[in-house]
């Protein structure tokens, strides 16, 4: 009987996926505690990069930034030589969060509790009373400090986006996103950035949602009644998606001045269309073409949690922080270029009003993701969603956004990892 308890408690959850492959997405990946473990362990801990934040946020020695890699708090910092690691932000001692700051300069982390203190690499410094009081107390002669700093993990540098893994063994950033995509993030990074502002978003449903929503084009302008009114992204316009690493990342692109086909939205009785309605001020419809290649709306996804965004002349990168099996958190982070004058800043800053959490594009996403968590609860086993817009297979869609393909990639993703 005990050794029936134990094999009970090793056992990890296994599902068997639906024998049509990544078309299909179990609903209980989305909803069962125990498989949200289980990513933990072999996503976010897994072979996997995370974007930690910008170059930008740290440009000078000491200065530090807090984030997260799946639940796991993180310490971004810049050491006195210039050098940046990556720590995770739990004390050695009892496992306080040991910064708690968002952002800053420090010298080094000293933790509220017992004041045991870390330099900018990680490494255990001091412990408060290690020799005692009066030579009485105090910690055994064997504790070592080196023995005791804080979990370390890898990082990179890539364009000016710092990314981190626990994996010693996942490739560098740019063979990871493989040429396409990391052509994308050269092309946003193509000069220095400076930060414009931060939004952090809860979001009501499992991290997955969001990240299936991110490489959705086929809901964007459906769902986004102000996309498709205004007229700043429509299906019929040029555009396509781009696809990394067999499809575990993907950029969808799209050119608005290239409509080819504008009639399409007639007669289809869509919700997003609507008729007859204008803007008493439409200063942040104001637009500059600024990239040479015609591109007007591209969102990438850089499997698992990063989206990188251009929407006309807003970019930002989006994290999704997961908080448990059916909650999240969306961390925006606009940004512009360092050469930007006072008119451009200020036309990215009024458009930044389409994004974040009451931003007329994308509040919709904010709710869509929370009417599937609620719409999934009681589900059977072996019910599953249907990802078949655009063929079955997984593949680069130029020119063509009515596709499900980068979903079918997320899944394919997924189950490279999970084992499923
Ligand atoms: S928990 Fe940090 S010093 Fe005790
Ligand atoms: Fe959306």
């Amino acid at each position: 009987m005990a050794c029936l308890f134990a094999l009970m408690l090793n056992e990890t959850p296994h599902i068997e996926w639906p024998k049509e492959g990544p078309t299909r997405a179990p609903y209980r990946v989305m909803n069962d505690p125990e498989i949200y473990r289980l990513e933990m362990k072999r996503i976010f801990r897994g072979p996997t990069w995370h974007y930690l934040c910008l170059e930008a946020e740290i440009p000078e020695p000491q200065d530090f930034k807090t984030t997260f890699i799946g639940e796991n708090p993180i310490i971004v910092a810049r050491d006195a030589d210039g050098t940046i690691h990556g720590m995770v932000n739990r004390c050695a001692h009892k496992g306080a969060l040991l910064c708690i700051e968002p952002c800053g300069k420090k010298k080094e982390f000293a933790c509220v509790y017992h004041a045991w203190t870390y330099n900018l690499k990680g490494d255990l410094t001091s412990v408060a009373f290690q020799r005692g009081l009066g030579g009485k107390g105090g910690m055994p002669p064997d504790f070592d400090v080196k023995n005791h700093g804080l979990e370390k993990i890898r990082v990179e540098n890539f364009c000016g986006m710092i990314f981190g893994t626990f994996s010693d063994k996942v490739e560098d950033v740019e063979t990871y996103l493989g040429p396409d995509q990391a052509a994308h993030v050269r092309r946003i990074f193509n000069r220095p950035v400076e930060v414009l502002g931060y939004y952090h978003q809860g979001l009501p449903n499992n991290w997955k949602l969001y990240m299936e929503n991110s490489r959705d084009p086929y809901h964007a302008t459906i769902l986004h009644a102000f996309y498709a009114t205004f007229k700043l992204n429509r299906l019929s316009m040029t555009g396509g998606v781009s696809l990394g690493k067999g499809g575990w990342h993907n950029l969808l692109y799209s050119a608005a001045e290239r409509d080819t086909q504008k009639d399409n939205y007639e007669g289809k009785n869509l919700r997003s269309v609507i008729r007859d309605v204008g803007l008493d001020d439409s200063t942040f419809l104001d637009r500059m073409q600024e990239f040479d290649d015609g591109i007007t709306v591209a969102i990438q996804s850089i499997y698992p949690t990063c989206n990188t965004q251009q929407i006309y002349n807003t970019l930002a990168i989006r994290q999704t922080v997961p908080q448990g099996v059916n909650r999240a958190e969306l961390h925006w982070t606009c940004f512009g270029y360092k050469d930007d004058d006072e008119e451009v800043r200020r036309m990215r800053v009024m458009q930044a009003n389409l994004i974040g959490p009451a931003g007329y594009v994308s509040m919709e996403d904010g709710s869509v993701g929370g009417y599937v968590q609620r719409g999934i609860a009681g589900a059977n086993e072996d019910e599953a969603a249907v990802m078949e817009m655009g063929g079955k297979d997984i593949k680069p869609s130029p020119g063509v956004r009515a596709t499900e393909t980068a979903l079918r990639g997320f899944w394919q993703a997924y189950r490279d990892l999970m084992g499923f």
